[in-house]
């Protein structure tokens, strides 16, 4: 996957260039229609989106819906692959951290450890 862009005019399956408005943790970010979630992050600068449990970045990995390491909320919806949806118009994109509370020096109390 790349955030190379082929222009409208000169792509062989000639499609239209409909724009596509989602938010990235707030963040207006627009897009082509038929971009995955990926493609549109990925063409927006963002290179890593997610904090694995050891707190590596992660982002795009296979590009192909199996590593599962470019994970995503949408719509409220977590767990995405953004390498498999496609982005909608008023999409509500989200980033996850999966990063253990403790990593952050958030200590646990005694009923949340068990
Ligand atoms: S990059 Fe591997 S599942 Fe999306």
């Amino acid at each position: 996957m790349s955030p190379r862009l082929v222009p409208a005019g000169s792509d062989p399956v000639r499609r239209t260039e409909r724009p596509v408005a989602v938010t990235v943790d707030g963040e207006a970010v627009t897009g082509i229609a038929g971009q995955t979630i990926a493609g549109l992050l990925l063409a927006s600068g963002r290179r890593a989106w997610r904090t694995g449990p050891s707190g590596a970045r992660r982002g795009v990995f296979c590009g192909i819906g199996v590593c599962f390491d470019c994970l995503v909320s949408v719509n409220g919806e977590q767990d995405v692959r953004a390498c498999r949806r496609r982005a909608a118009d008023g999409d509500a994109v989200s980033t996850q951290n999966r990063r253990p509370p403790e990593a952050d020096g958030i200590r646990q109390g005694p009923e949340e450890a068990s």
